[in-house]
C-alpha cells in the first residue's frame, strides 16, 4: 500500500490489462510511473476474462464500417491486430510464462442466422484489410457441425492473470512502482494532476484512469456506454477431443468457446447488468447449450461471471478525458474485447503522453460523438432513465425473514430501499440500496453474489463494498438513512 506522498511523471489508477500495459510501455520509454489499485494486481475484470485475443470484432466489421466508415473499420482491424502482435512481443521480450498461443478463430452461425451474415462479414473484414479471413463449410469441431463459418487466422490466447503478474514484475524492473490495496479517492486535473489515496497523494504530470469504468467522470462517458453481465463455465474434456481454437457464434448475446489445457471454457448468456431476475439460471442454460455440442464434457468445475462495458458505437474510449484537464486520460468501454482494447490503450495512451501522434487517436477519442449511433444512444439512455422508477416499486421481499442464508434482496423501508444480505451464518447485513454514483437502485445478482447497478456499471460485494466503478464509494450503511435523507 502507498505510505508516502509521491511525485511521478505518470500515475496510473488501475492494475488491470489497460493500466499495466500503459505503465509498462511508459516505464520502458523512461518515464517514472506509479500504479495504484484498491485491490491486488488483475483483481478486477482482467481476472474474469476468458482472454480471447482477437481481431474478430464481436460487433461485426460490417456494423463498425456503418458507424465509423471504411477507414475507421480498417483502423479498428489494424489496432486489434497490432494488440495481438504487441502482446506476443511483450511475452517474448519479458520471457513471460503465460501459455500464450497463436491459434485460429472460427465465427459460426447461431441458430436461425443465415449464411448471408457471414458473407457480409467476410467482405467487410477483407475491406478492413483482413485479407486472410476465409469462408469455410464448417469449423473443425468433430462433436457438432457448425455449418458455414469464417476462419480468422493467427489469433491468440493466454492466461490473463499469469500475464499480468509478470507484466507487473516488468513494470517494477523498469523502475515503476505499484501500490495495491490503495484506493484512489479523488482525481484532480491541473499541473500537476493529483490522485488522493487516503492520507497520501500521488502527483503526476499525467494521470491515467484505467479503472474499467472511470471513477473520475460523472456523466460524459457514462451516457455513451452500458454495462452487461456475461457468464462462463468450465469443464474438462478428454485430451484431443476438442480442437484448440477460439470460437464464437453470431447470436446476440453470442456464445464463446476456448480451450485451456483440457478445460473447455464456454461463455455467453449476457444481459444488461442489474436487469435480469434469472441470474442463477444463466450458468445452467449455458451448460445445456455446451453439452448439446460437446457431450464429452465432464462435470462443471468452474462457473463465474464478469461485466462488459458496451459502447454505443462498438469501440473503446481511450484518450483524454472529455471536459477535463489535458493531462487526464481514461480508458473504458472494453466492448467484450478487453484484452485487445486494454493493450491498444497501452499503446495509444503511451504515444499521447510521450507527445507522439497515433493513427488511432480519433477513432478511440472518448469525446467522439458517433451520430449514426444516435438511436442506440437514445435507447440506452432511456433505459437508464427507466431505472429510476425502481424507487417507486415495492421491495423484492416484504421482510428480511424471507432472505435465506447466502442470499440477498431489496427491502422497502418507508421511502428507503435497503440492500439486505444474509450471510451463511444467518447474520443480516443492510446497506442503502441507492448507488453512490447517480442514485439508481442496485439489484441482487444471485449468481455472482454482488449488488449490480443497472445504470452505469457500478458493482458492490454482498456487504456493499464497491468492486467496480464508476461509483467510488461503498453503499452507505442503512442506519445512516435519516442522514442521507436530510442531505
Ligand atoms: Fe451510475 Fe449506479 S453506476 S447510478
Amino acid at each position: 500500500p502507498l505510505q508516502e506522498n509521491l511525485h511521478v511523471d505518470v500515475c496510473v489508477i488501475g492494475a488491470g490489462i489497460a493500466g499495466l500495459t500503459t505503465a509498462y510501455l511508459l516505464a520502458r520509454s523512461g518515464k517514472l510511473v506509479a500504479v495504484v489499485d484498491d485491490g491486488p494486481v488483475a483483481g478486477g475484470m482482467t481476472q474474469m476474462t476468458t482472454a480471447h485475443i482477437t481481431n474478430m470484432l464481436d460487433d461485426r466489421y460490417f456494423e463498425v464500417e456503418k458507424l465509423h466508415g471504411r477507414e475507421g473499420a480498417r483502423l479498428a482491424a489494424d489496432s486489434h491486430t497490432a494488440a495481438i502482435d504487441r502482446i506476443e512481443t511483450i511475452v517474448k521480450q519479458e520471457n513471460i510464462d503465460c501459455d500464450f498461443t497463436r491459434l485460429d478463430g472460427y465465427l459460426f452461425l447461431a441458430d436461425g442466422d443465415k449464411r448471408e451474415t457471414l458473407e457480409r462479414e467476410l467482405e467487410a473484414a477483407h475491406r478492413a484489410g483482413l485479407r486472410a479471413v476465409q469462408l469455410l463449410e464448417r469449423a473443425p469441431f468433430r462433436s457438432f457441425d457448425t455449418g458455414p463459418c469464417l476462419r480468422f487466422p493467427n489469433q491468440g490466447q493466454f492466461h490473463p492473470v499469469k500475464y499480468l503478474a509478470s507484466l507487473a514484475q516488468a513494470v517494477k524492473h523498469e523502475g515503476g512502482r505499484i501500490f495495491t490495496g490503495s484506493h484512489a479517492d479523488r482525481v484532480e486535473g491541473g499541473v500537476p494532476g493529483v490522485v488522493h489515496v487516503g492520507k497520501h497523494v500521488v502527483t503526476g504530470d499525467a494521470i491515467v484512469v484505467a479503472t474499467n469504468v472511470p471513477i473520475n467522470d460523472r456523466v460524459a462517458i457514462h451516457t455513451k456506454q452500458a454495462p452487461y453481465m456475461t457468464y462462463v463455465i468450465g469443464a474438462r474434456v478428454p485430451r484431443g477431443a476438442v480442437p484448440r481454437v477460439l470460437s464464437w457464434d453470431t447470436g446476440d448475446p453470442y456464445h464463446y468457446i476456448r480451450l485451456y489445457d483440457d478445460l473447455l471454457i464456454v461463455g455467453g448468456e449476457d444481459h444488461k447488468s442489474g436487469q435480469a431476475t434469472d441470474t442463477a439460471e444463466r450458468h445452467s442454460r449455458l451448460e445445456v447449450w455446451a453439452r448439446a455440442r460437446f457431450p464429452m464434457m465432464g462435470p462443471l468445475e468452474f462457473a463465474w461471471g464478469g461485466q462488459i462495458m458496451e459502447t454505443q458505437d462498438y469501440l473503446a474510449f481511450i484518450g483524454r478525458n472529455p471536459m477535463d484537464h489535458e493531462n487526464i486520460y481514461v480508458v473504458t468501454g472494453d466492448s467484450g474485447m478487453g484484452i485487445t482494447h486494454g493493450t491498444i490503450a497501452g499503446m495509444l495512451l503511451s504515444d499521447l503522453i510521450l507527445g507522439r501522434t497515433s493513427p488511432w487517436e480519433a477513432l478511440y477519442d472518448p469525446s467522439r460523438v458517433t451520430l449514426r449511433a444516435a438511436a442506440d444512444f437514445a435507447r440506452e439512455n432511456s433505459n437508464v432513465a427507466l431505472q429510476y422508477t425502481d424507487w417507486l416499486t415495492a421491495g423484492d421481499v416484504k421482510s428480511a425473514d424471507e432472505i435465506a442464508p447466502g442470499d440477498g434482496a431489496i427491502l422497502r423501508r418507508g421511502l428507503e430501499k435497503i440492500a439486505a444480505y444474509r450471510d451463511e451464518q444467518g447474520r443480516l447485513h443492510e446497506r442503502l440500496a441507492g448507488c453512490p454514483h447517480l442514485g439508481c437502485v442496485v439489484h441482487w445478482n444471485r449468481s455472482e453474489s454482488t449488488w449490480d447497478c443497472p445504470c452505469h456499471g457500478s458493482r458492490f460485494d454482498p456487504y456493499g463494498k464497491v468492486i467496480n466503478g464508476p461509483a467510488n464509494k461503498d453503499l452507505a450503511p442503512a442506519d445512516r438513512s435519516h442522514e442521507q435523507r436530510a442531505a
